[in-house]
């Protein structure tokens, strides 16, 4: 491959197609993975929901992150930059770009919460070190975590430690930073999932778990399943968020996109598999509900490791999990804002991430303050749709359901009808049929399964 003459030299390349995969599944792997997917899945049907996510990840997920994937390999900018390049290279308006901003800009205002959340999970590794849970009642258990969400104090002090763990990352640079993170974190996350699968198994209550996710009742799918599958499958690979071009943009020419997605997605879907086998057993062990929302990671898992022999040893190993999956996801949510700010400024690398994560840290202290002292402050509470909403809760809104399948969209349209054909299909490197396949993807099926998604989100 020809870096010199694609400006590669000078910004760097991913060592390996390995430490490409490492990094993008490390976006991807989440609390999507760990707490939400085994528990929609639980509630739509088990195996009859998997199957429908799976479709969903074949024809939406991977086509869009093929289309991130190119435009950053392609234009070897920044996000923004790399739109732009790529759309007047084919003679089309530089206005293509807002795709772009509206992803890095979603970028930004989500790490600010998920620092937040992050957060918490770092200080469940202390509670649960220290035998705060241990042989304690639902009522302890739940204290524990309305006591931390009441405190602003506790939350700004941990989201600062997760803020800067990030920044410290993401401010080394790609191979120094990035890539020696993920090398490290990965394989520990992957080993961590297995130790807790295998603690699982001893529950006594494992085949119950494999039932709940994998027996497919058709009988519970609804429209309303499949639609969360839909939008789960975009969520879950870290799409719209201008990521995987940010990260495509380090993407050596002689890598194959197509497979170097297909495996992230099935890594991705992997670690979601394995979660719900590490987590389902010790719920159903303690009789307690699958589907407990939101609380099921900080008020039902904490109450059931808190009975559970080597609770305390399992349980901290759980959420040092949960901070290396955060982790790995915020530094991926950092990396397009600073490459952006890099690129437009004089400022440094290791400058930019420190002047963009201080900027995030400031906006997540917003939402620290949603959950307790400004939790009565609902901006928007004048639309109907908005009242008793906060902050917190708007910034999740906006991002989650308008400016991700909004960039997603503008990304398959561009990528599948604006670019000439034969430039994409020498750059995607498939065979004809794989790529008139996915061309078709793209072109047809994405679009008007982003368009129900996205107008279904606003009806409901
Ligand atoms: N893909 C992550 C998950 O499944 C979520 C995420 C969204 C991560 C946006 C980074 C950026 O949990
Ligand atoms: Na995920």
């Amino acid at each position: 491959s020809n870096m010199a003459s694609d400006g590669s030299a000078k910004r760097g390349l991913w060592s390996s197609r390995l430490a490409f995969i490492l990094a993008a599944t490390g976006s991807a792997v989440g609390l999507g993975n760990v707490w939400k997917f085994p528990y929609i899945t639980g509630e739509n049907g088990g195996g009859a929901f998997v199957l429908v996510y799976l479709l969903c990840i074949a024809v939406i997920g991977i086509p869009i992150m093929m289309a991130e994937v190119f435009i950053g390999r392609s234009g070897r900018h920044n996000p923004v930059a790399s739109m732009r390049l790529v759309a007047e290279r084919n003679l089309r308006s530089p206005l293509w770009r807002v795709s772009a901003i509206i992803g890095v800009l979603a970028a930004f205002i989500i790490l600010s919460f998920y620092s937040v959340i992050g957060g918490w999970a770092a200080s469940y590794i202390t509670h649960a070190a220290s035998g705060d849970f241990t042989g304690q009642s639902a009522e302890v258990v739940n204290q524990i975590f309305g006591d931390l969400l009441a405190s602003p104090g506790q939350l700004l002090m941990w989201h600062s430690l997760f803020m800067a763990l990030v920044i410290l990352v993401v401010a080394q640079g790609l191979k120094s930073g990035l890539e020696r993170a993920v090398n490290i974190l990965m394989p520990a996350l992957f080993a961590l999932l297995l130790l807790a699968v295998g603690y699982a198994t001893t529950t006594g209550h494992f085949m119950e778990a494999v039932g709940f996710l994998f027996r497919p009742n058709f009988g519970a799918l609804t429209v309303d399943g499949i639609l969360i599958a839909l939008g789960h499958a975009f969520f879950t690979l870290s799409l719209g968020m201008a990521i995987m071009m940010a990260y495509g943009s380090y993407l050596g020419r002689d890598i194959s996109i197509g497979k170097t997605a297909v495996t992230v997605s099935v890594m991705d879907t992997g670690v979601a598999l394995l979660a719900g086998l590490a987590i389902f057993p010790v719920v159903f062990a303690n009789g307690l509900e699958a589907g407990a929302g939101p609380g099921l990671i900080f008020q039902t898992l904490p109450l059931a490791f808190g009975q559970m022999p080597m609770g305390t040893f399992f349980g901290t190993l759980f959420f040092v999990l949960l901070v290396f999956a955060a982790w790995t996801s915020a530094i991926s949510l950092l990396e397009p804002v600073v490459e952006w700010f890099e690129e437009k400024t004089v400022v440094s690398r290791g400058g930019s991430a420190i002047i963009v994560g201080i900027a995030c840290w400031l906006l997540g202290i917003a939402s620290i303050l949603s959950l307790n002292l400004w939790s009565d402050v609902t901006p928007l509470a004048m639309f109907e749709r908005f009242e008793g909403k906060t902050i917190f809760d708007l910034l999740d809104y906006f991002t989650a359901n308008i400016m991700l399948p909004l960039s997603g969209l503008l990304t398959a349209v561009f990528v599948g009808w604006f670019v000439a054909k034969e430039s994409l299909q020498q750059d995607i490197n498939l065979s004809n049929s794989a790529f008139g396949l996915w061309l078709n993807l793209l072109r047809f099926v994405t679009p008007v399964a982003v368009v129900i998604v996205f107008v279904y989100n606003l009806m409901s």
